[in-house]
């Protein structure tokens, strides 16, 4: 079969077509940060499945691992004890920060959203007393598309006709997105007015009965919006006074995306909650909430269980995947690499009067495209441009952010210095033909 007519079959069955205004490219196969599609063309990977193959594609340590567990035994459920569930559980309590060392698995991110907040309802009820009811998050924040997932996602264009699906208790706060500054400010003179806001916003916009606050550490498909240092720690701080846990969404800034192991390692606080997907096996479905003692004392044996959760097959994907991740020490790689692409990209930005903004850590990158520099008017059908032609010359990227005009840059974390290389400069004639 050919690409037409694989394409053709995609477009007629599977619910929504990925082909408007999508690449009409049928990928086949893949290593490391490579992918070809079924015509044999390749390219270079930095779009990574929504920035989840961190490891790379088919990396033969998993690949192996995968047959293995496959050919002994697929799926049991969480009514008996499995060899990968137990190690995999340990190895993510000694790799997350010390507070945390419990762990629930499910399967994707959004499910790790939905169990988090279930966590944080459930301990207000029973360890305060306090039913929990809100819940803040941040707009342009995006945690998933189940009900809960994605109504904490703060923009409207995912709830079209869901009015009745989600949930009214989320509150959303302005976003610490310092480019476009919700409050007109300038960082540091600001004083971090976007945290410290949230006292007021606690007074005036919330029953003041808030179960947690959820962040990333740095936003995903929000536009690559990395919050000032201080942000997070004094917002925790805020919150915590109020009572309110704090849930760390580590789903895309988790594994070494951002050059350290997870995205909180840039600030300094511990969450009393982490959520984690996409990078835990590079692309296999896995999903868990990690969280304290305290707080994983509310789930009794039958409050909550998942048929896949946990699925050893799975698991062993995982464990081999973040042994391959800290032997290899992909996340400092991360930080080199990605230090080639920022640099390359401000070089870019001299060139280009489209860029607006680079920012972010480590392969967490983004290029916010503008038509107008001081205006800075976002360019969302340049972005869709650029991507359509930089795929034309062989090179994969994302685009998102709260307006959708922002490039995101987000290979595996083994993507070498000659591919940094070469994207960037398919970026530069990408540029210039948008
Ligand atoms: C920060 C964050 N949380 C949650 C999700 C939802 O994950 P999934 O698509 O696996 O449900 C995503 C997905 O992009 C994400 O970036």
């Amino acid at each position: 079969m050919n690409s037409k007519e694989i394409i053709e079959k995609q477009t007629k069955y599977v619910i929504p077509s990925t082909t408007e205004g999508r690449w009409p490219v049928v990928i086949v196969e893949g290593k490391g940060a490579i992918v070809k599609d079924l015509d044999g063309k390749e390219y270079i990977d930095c779009h990574a499945g929504y920035a989840a193959v961190n490891v790379g594609h088919c990396h033969p340590r998993i690949v192996k691992a995968i047959q293995e567990t496959a050919a002994k035994i697929w799926h049991v459920s969480w009514d008996f004890y499995t060899v990968s569930t137990a190690l995999l559980a340990e190895k993510i309590v000694e790799i997350t920060p010390k507070k945390l060392s419990k762990v629930l698995f499910c399967s994707v991110g959004a499910e790790a959203v939905e169990n988090a907040i279930k966590f944080a309802k459930k301990y207000q009820v029973k360890k305060n007393g306090r039913p929990g009811a809100q819940i803040v998050s941040l707009m342009g924040a995006f945690h998933g598309r189940t009900a809960y997932a994605m109504s904490l996602t703060g923009k409207n264009k995912y709830k079209d006709g869901l009015s009745t699906y989600v949930h009214l208790g989320v509150v959303h706060a302005f976003p610490p997105y310092c480019y476009r500054c919700p409050f007109k400010l300038e960082y540091p003179e600001c004083d971090i007015h976007c945290a410290k806001y949230l006292e007021d916003l606690i007074y005036l916009q919330t029953t003041g009965d808030i179960a947690a606050f959820i962040c990333e550490p740095i936003f995903g498909e929000g536009g690559i919006i990395v919050p000032p240092k201080e942000y997070i720690p004094e917002a925790v701080k805020i919150f915590r006074e109020h009572g309110a846990l704090f849930i760390d969404d580590e789903v895309q800034t988790g594994f070494g995306r951002t050059g350290k192991l997870f995205g909180i390692e840039w600030y300094n606080v511990e969450p009393d909650i982490m959520t984690l997907a996409k990078g835990i096996a590079s692309g296999v479905p896995i999903a868990a909430v990690v969280t304290t003692e305290e707080v994983a004392s509310v789930m009794g044996p039958i409050d909550h269980c998942s048929t896949y959760g946990g699925n050893e097959v799975m698991c062993a994907a995982a464990l081999e995947n973040i042994k391959v991740l800290l032997e290899e020490k992909l996340h400092e790689k991360a930080l080199e690499i990605g230090k080639i692409f920022t640099e390359g990209l401000n070089e870019l930005m001299e060139k280009h009067k489209l860029i607006g903004d680079v920012r972010g850590k480590g392969l967490m990158i983004g290029i916010e495209l503008v038509k107008d520099r001081e205006k800075k008017t976002p360019a969302p059908e340049e972005a869709n441009k650029v991507r359509l032609e930089a795929q034309k010359r062989g090179l994969l990227i994302n685009v998102g952010g709260m307006y959708g005009n922002v490039l995101r840059i987000q290979p595996p974390l083994l993507i070498t210095e000659e591919q940094a290389k070469k994207a960037l400069e398919i970026l530069d004639n990408s540029l210039e033909a948008a």
